[in-house]
């Protein structure tokens, strides 16, 4: 029997909502058909919004939404997004040359912010800082949040519906600016990030601005980007910085097989990139401490997932459309305990992306709405939210396998810990295809209660997701157990995520 060991001394840090965070692009089918109903449509809808998915978002607390995009962000114009929807222009969207769609508008500033607060959501939204100036940047901030009556924009705002200021607190200055946003320079974008930023912040100061950082191909970024910073400005002058973002997907260009067919190396494969996550934060965090020591500076995945394209994606629906099976959720489960293990840098992440689109937690067209693998994950590691993270690390051998010719090797078990208000909230993935994993639990530091509550999701075969003609295909299960002979135990089944919550007390109190 292997063993899950958490030391209830060792506190990682408090785990940030956001780490549970969102990201809806105007992609395929992401926002209209997904979010967006409108407000004549026959399907149940809130102002516009499909009421179904608004109420089952809700339900997992949503605690971000990261928007307008994306790539698509980088020729986005505000202005095309505010006032009477039937007057809004129909412009070309980033992603036309793909799906060849135009863009409606019909989406646009106060819609989200009405989306987000109906979901119980900051919004996050994403500056042009490609073919837009920073004054038209740090116009769009003036719109959203000087209050009421204090300028022409605030006006106008207040002619729009909304006298009240959005108070958009996370603003991206930028998305790729690498590649998709301008193909830039670190000390290009370096320059552009002081103008956005010093501009920003002279209209609202308490915002938390997020400078555009690597992805795991050009890691190099990071350095090359500080290192301008470092040299151009004093500490005095520097523009704000709140995070600093990183990207990083699992594509598969059909080497991993496509979403519903792949061999057993191919499982774990996927899963052993997804554990890629941990050495590219690892490294990214020792950067910014390197080059940017003492400006605490939050590292913000804003964009993560399992995504299928080339040969072998199953094109079934909008752009970037993909069904979740059980890979998906393994690959959610993983990434999320890295997070979880990882909150004193990473304090927020996005999934890409909410419905339609790459690893949604929701496929949504017409009157139909499916829950994927995806949003089962989301839902069992919500209590993770807010909580304190402890130390925790499971022992067992390593699986072995081979891919293209190479020996590789990948984790038994992924874990994480937290408390809060008294309660434990561990949660488990067994990346093994063929081995149910019995755990014991060894807690130091304090105690845990006699009885725990599992939740379990798991399905008959790993290719198996839910769908549009099998919406509950995969379900998680929850039970109540007593620990066998007061041992704690826990069982997570081969392919499995698992959640177990139980009571726990520190040593220094009475149990
Ligand atoms: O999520 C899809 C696209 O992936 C985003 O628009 C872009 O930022 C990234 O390359």
């Amino acid at each position: 029997m292997a063993t899950l060991w958490i030391d209830l001394t060792t506190e990682i840090g408090r785990i940030h909502p956001n780490i549970y965070g969102h990201f809806a692009e105007h992609l395929g089918g992401v926002i209209y058909d997904g979010l967006w109903v409108g407000e004549t449509s026959l399907v149940p809808h809130i102002h516009g919004f499909r009421k179904e998915l608004v109420e089952k978002l809700r339900a997992i607390h949503p605690p971000v939404i990261r928007w307008p995009g994306g790539c698509f962000a980088e020729t986005y114009d505000w202005r095309d997004g505010i006032g009477p929807r039937d007057k809004r222009p129909e412009t070309v969207n980033w992603w036309y040359n793909d799906d060849g769609r135009t863009e409606s508008n019909q989406v646009g500033t106060h819609e989200m912010v009405d989306f987000c607060r109906l979901v119980g959501a900051e919004p996050y939204f994403a500056l042009n800082a490609t073919s837009k100036t920073p004054l038209e940047g740090r116009n769009w901030v003036e719109y959203c949040n000087m209050p009421k009556g204090a300028t022409t924009l605030a006006r106008l705002r207040e002619e729009h519906g909304s006298p009240e200021p959005f108070s958009v607190k996370y603003w991206g200055l930028g998305n790729e600016n690498w590649g998709g946003g301008g193909a830039m320079t670190p000390e290009d974008y370096c320059e552009k990030y002081r103008t956005y930023g010093i501009l920003c912040k002279s209209v609202y100061p308490e915002g938390r601005y997020i400078a555009c950082g690597a992805n795991d191909s050009i890691p190099g970024w990071t350095e090359e980007f500080f290192e301008t910073y470092n040299r151009m400005y004093t500490e005095n002058r520097r523009p704000p910085m709140y995070g600093y973002s990183l990207h990083y997907y699992v594509p598969n260009f059909g080497e991993l097989g496509n979403e519903k067919s792949f061999t057993e190396d191919q499982w774990y494969e996927t899963l052993r990139r997804a554990r890629g996550i941990e050495p590219f934060v690892v490294q990214q965090a020792a950067m910014l401490d390197a080059k940017a020591p003492g400006n605490n500076l939050a590292l913000i995945v804003d964009e993560w997932g399992l995504w299928h394209r080339g040969p072998g994606h199953l094109e079934t629906g909008d752009l970037f459309e993909q069904e979740s099976t059980m890979r998906e959720a393994l690959v959610a489960g993983i990434t999320l305990n890295i997070f979880n293990n990882h909150c004193d840098r990473v304090k927020m992440a996005n999934v890409a992306q909410l419905v339609n689109c790459i690893q949604s937690l929701f496929l949504a067209h017409g009157d139909q709405l499916v829950l994927t693998t995806t949003y089962h994950v989301f839902a069992m590691f919500q209590r993770h939210q807010g909580a304190t993270a402890y130390e925790s690390r499971t022992t067992g051998e390593k699986i072995s396998y081979t891919f293209q010719g190479e020996e590789q090797k990948i984790e038994h078990m992924f874990a994480s810990a937290s408390g809060k208000e008294g309660s434990l909230c561990i949660t488990l993935v067994n990346t093994s295809l063929q081995e149910d994993a019995e755990l014991s639990l060894e807690v130091f530091g304090g105690q845990v209660g006699q009885t725990a509550t599992v939740t379990v999701l798991r399905a008959s075969e790993e290719n198996r997701g839910n769908s549009f003609e099998e919406p509950e295909a995969v379900m998680p299960v929850t039970e109540e157990i007593v620990w066998r002979e007061g041992v704690p135990t826990i069982t997570v089944p081969r392919a499995s995520v698992v959640q177990v919550t139980t009571e726990y007390k520190l040593s220094d109190s009475e149990y």
